[in-house]
């Protein structure tokens, strides 16, 4: 069970429900609340779906690590030939430049963006917590 929460093999039409379960997985296993909101129509490359979920993934894992909030919002869907993720929480809030550069999280979720020549965004604010959004090229 935890072997297929850890390891899912990722393709473009199982990543909306591979996201829905470990959201689902880590509300039961953790304090968190998960709202989300996933939808993937459209044909998404292997290569896009497997990284996008590792992007994915260490967000949410951020959020639940350091925030300490209690809720976190994930948004995926496809507009416009993009795929948009949004991944919110309800916690403290962090400064980017304070981050130190041997963190290798966020190293990795903006080598993986680039790499998929996708943007990406955070705001995070003092106790307002942190909104980290992606837009990735689908084609
Ligand atoms: N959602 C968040 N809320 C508050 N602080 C955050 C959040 N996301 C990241 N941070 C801060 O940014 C730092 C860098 O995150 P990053 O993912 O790079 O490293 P990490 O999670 O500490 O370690 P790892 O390399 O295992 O991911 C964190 O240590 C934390 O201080
Ligand atoms: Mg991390």
């Amino acid at each position: 069970m935890l072997d297929n929460l850890l390891v899912p093999k990722i393709n473009g039409s199982n990543l909306e429900n591979a996201i829905k379960h470990y959201c689902d997985r880590l509300q039961e296993l953790s304090v968190f609340r998960f709202l989300y909101n996933v939808e993937i129509t459209g044909f998404l490359s292997q290569q896009l779906a497997e990284e996008s979920y590792k992007i994915i993934t260490e967000t949410i894992t951020n959020g639940m690590k350091h925030s300490k909030g209690t809720v976190i919002e994930v948004y995926v869907d496809i507009v416009e030939n993009n795929l948009q993720i949004l991944i919110e929480d309800n916690g403290m809030g962090f400064s980017e430049n304070k981050v130190s550069k041997k963190s290798l999280g966020f190293t990795s979720i903006k080598n993986r963006t680039s790499f998929l020549q996708g943007e990406l965004n955070i705001e995070s604010r003092k106790y307002k917590g942190t909104k980290v959004s992606i837009k990735i090229p689908t084609s």
